[in-house]
């Protein structure tokens, strides 16, 4: 599968959602998640990100390992998003932001 980082937290672009083929993209109220039991590993998502939030699950870093495991347990409670849609209002003033995790609202 592939997983979304810390680095969606607070900013939410979903250029991502527009070009997944198997809509596994799940939306919370300040981030998005990838359901892992839909992801088809193409990785066209990847490149889609202006923060690159989006990995692999093999490429996840060694200090963000709990995403993994986060993506599929929000994955089951949030709701499906397939479109493109208006970030979140301060999502540039966010985007540099490192661990965001304590941000995350669920
Ligand atoms: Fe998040 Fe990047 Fe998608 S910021 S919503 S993973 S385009």
């Amino acid at each position: 599968t592939h997983v979304v980082l810390d680095s969606c937290i607070r900013c939410k672009y979903t250029d991502c959602v527009d070009v997944c083929p198997v809509d596994c993209f799940r939306e919370g109220p300040n981030m998005l998640v990838i359901d892992p039991d839909e992801c088809i590993d193409c990785a066209v998502c990847i490149p889609e990100c202006p923060v690159e939030a989006i990995v692999a699950e093999e490429d996840v870093p060694k200090s963000q390992q709990q995403f993994i495991e986060l993506n599929a347990e929000l994955a089951k409670e949030w709701p499906s998003i397939t479109r493109t849609k208006e970030p979140l209002p301060d999502a540039d003033d966010w985007k540099d932001a490192k661990s965001k995790l304590d941000q995350l609202q669920r």
